[in-house]
């Protein structure tokens, strides 16, 4: 009998989080299950994630930003299914298709005048590879600046360029010639540059750990240091391009020209994963100098024709749909609600961030009992407070929410940007309901209390949670 993936949901249910214990990675399913976070999904649509038990979750991870459309949209399925149906002759390799051709076309004609070229991959951290690769060959320059906090994927170029040690440690020897510098530090830019051996400095516009955001003035000496000293300014919007921030690319918001963007996560609607690299003719004409350096870099699935059919079909519904004006009303809808509880509780401190990359920032409250009550949890693990708001939006609320990094009192919310006025007074409500209980009485201590105790992760004193992107 052919295949049923319908059928084989009935006939497997349940047996995920067995199924991944005994077969892919225990500890996630471990951590998963500490927080109670172990759920059967059974489907997606929109906002809106649905459990085997018919429970609605409203989903602010958004598959860590992929999810810009939602789940499911309409016209992206249509447009896969027509795809597929259309038997488009896939991957031929020694062709030039013309899908690849159009999707590039149509990402060039959204970005400034200097980015003129494309190259396609499959995911995030290949495009941040590729980027490396590029700029290298393009300065004959060995050295690559990163930031502290840093995320530019995990497989070992991009490793070596990530600002968290808990991700490295272990994999060494990593890339050499990657230097940490402070985010935001113009002058610990120059003094890195000024060696002159730097082909590139490799940042994200908003950092995703942390969601930590620069000043103009910053991004602006960025620029002209970089051009100063030849050295190429790289922008990763692999999360907060794609109209995340309000604009379509990020540092739009700055009115500078990276030499190089990479995408990714929303370019797939959802459905199919793939990256992009955006960058000069210059910078792409180095790189593919010659006809024995047509292939020089290159990987077999990227161009791949459902990637491209996802792709255009997503750049079309963000038009359609006006998706990165949306975000941004939605994005001061959540700033206006969000500024109202900071007022409110002493210990949300502040909102960061822009468009729906939003983080809530945490911190030791200024009257005495609540001190009393934010040392103790602090004392039993470093960030625990956003942990202990996570868990309670998912339990009380179903709202599935991360803490932005490890040792960091930041919850990050990503929500997908088709979120409305609805998604915005839902989230607001509960997070007022969430701190209304952790500033009086004991009831969200005794709750996470709870939780965690069941737990042999606080038993072997280790972090409840690694947040990954
Ligand atoms: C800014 C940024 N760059 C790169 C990556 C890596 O992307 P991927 O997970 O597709 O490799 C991520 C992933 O979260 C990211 O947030």
């Amino acid at each position: 009998m052919a295949f049923d993936v319908a059928e084989l949901f009935q006939k497997r249910h349940g047996e995920n989080f067995t199924l991944h214990n005994e077969y892919l990675n225990p500890q996630l399913a471990r951590v998963l299950k500490t927080l109670g976070f172990d759920r059967f999904y059974v489907r997606g649509e929109g906002c809106y994630l649905y459990d085997d038990k018919g429970e609605r979750y409203l989903d602010f991870l958004a598959g860590f930003g992929v999810y810009a459309l939602g789940r499911s949209h309409p016209a992206v399925k249509k447009a896969l299914h027509d795809a597929i149906d259309l038997d488009l002759p896939n991957m031929v390799q020694l062709d030039c298709a013309l899908l690849p051709g159009v999707l590039a076309e149509q990402l060039v004609g959204r970005a400034h005048e200097g980015l003129r070229r494309v190259y396609f991959c499959n995911s995030g951290t290949e495009a941040t590879e590729a980027a490396i690769k590029f700029a290298r060959r393009a300065t004959g320059r060995p050295r690559v600046l990163f930031c502290d906090h840093a995320f530019h994927g995990l497989t070992t170029g991009s490793l070596a360029l990530n600002g968290g040690k808990e991700f490295k440690e272990g994999f060494g020897p990593l890339l050499p010639g990657a230097s940490e510098i402070p985010f935001g530090d113009a002058a610990a830019l120059e003094r890195e540059l000024a060696a002159g051996d730097v082909a590139a400095f490799v940042v994200e516009p908003i950092q995703g750990k942390g969601v930590n955001v620069a000043d103009d003035a910053y991004w602006q000496s960025v620029q002209a240091l970089c051009r100063k000293h030849g050295a190429l300014f790289v922008s990763d919007e692999v999360q907060v391009g794609m109209g995340r921030t309000g604009k379509f690319f990020a540092h739009e918001h700055y009115g500078i020209q990276p030499d190089i963007v990479t995408l990714s996560k929303a370019l797939s609607g959802g459905f199919i994963p793939v990256g992009a690299v955006l960058c000069t003719d210059k910078v792409y004409m180095s790189v593919y100098s010659s006809l024995e350096r047509a292939m020089v870099h290159s990987t077999t699935f990227g161009r791949n024709q459902l990637a491209m059919v996802a792709g255009l079909a997503t750049l079309d519904v963000f038009d359609e749909e006006k998706i990165v004006e949306r975000a941004r009303q939605t994005g001061e809808a959540f700033d206006a609600a969000l500024a109202a509880l900071v007022e409110r509780y002493e210990m949300l401190h502040a909102i960061r961030g822009k468009g729906l990359i939003i983080g809530l920032v945490f911190g030791k409250p200024e009257s005495r009992g609540l001190r009393m009550r934010w040392n103790a949890l602090e004392a039993m693990r470093t960030a625990l407070f956003s942990q202990m708001v996570v868990v309670p939006l998912f339990h009380r609320h179903r709202i599935l929410t991360q803490v932005a990094a490890d040792n960091m009192n930041v919850i990050k919310l990503l929500p997908p940007l088709i979120a409305g006025q609805e998604e915005v007074d839902y989230f607001v409500g509960a997070l007022d309901d969430v701190l209304h209980d952790a500033h009086h009485g004991s009831g969200l201590f005794r709750e996470f209390g709870t939780t965690m105790a069941k737990s042999a992760l606080r038993r072997g004193g280790q972090k409840p949670v690694m947040a990954p992107a």
